[in-house]
């Protein structure tokens, strides 16, 4: 499977951490960032794959699991660190679940918004975008 956890470098003194996403550390150029906050306990989120988009998925503050699918393996990885990454490339499933109170939810993203490029049917993702 084709994701990966990318560590997020970060400069750490008695005043806190800074953490900082430069263009090398992502895999591809950003064009979009977007964030889930107030998501209740009980919310599900995803469930869709994406035929252009390439994804960075940061947990910001608490913590979630995302559920990454490629239509023959599914794997279930917990974000809880801010200074980690889950790149998710194209043509990959994904859902989000078992929000923490408080949690935040980054997406770095490589494309505009456009609901033409969502598969959101997971049917056609197994029968169009499996090899
Ligand atoms: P949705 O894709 O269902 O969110 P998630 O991936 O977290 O399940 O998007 C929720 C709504 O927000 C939907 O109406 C589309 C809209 N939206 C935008 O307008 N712009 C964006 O960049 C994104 C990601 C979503």
């Amino acid at each position: 499977m084709n994701i990966r956890l990318i560590d997020i470098p970060k400069v750490h003194d008695k005043r806190g951490s800074l953490a900082v996403i430069e263009r090398d550390i992502i895999p591809f150029s950003l064009k979009r960032v977007y964030y889930l906050f107030d998501v209740p306990s009980d919310s599900y989120r995803g469930g869709h794959a994406h035929k252009e988009q390439e994804s960075v998925i940061i947990a910001l503050s608490g913590s979630f699991e995302v559920i990454v699918d490629d239509g023959k393996v599914k794997e279930r990885i917990m974000l809880n660190k801010p200074t980690q990454g889950l790149y998710i490339p194209t043509n990959m499933w994904r859902e989000i679940d078992n929000f923490s109170s408080g949690a935040v939810c980054l997406v770095l993203a490589s494309t505009d918004y456009n609901e033409k490029e969502y598969v959101r049917d997971y049917k056609t993702f197994k029968s169009q975008f499996v090899g």
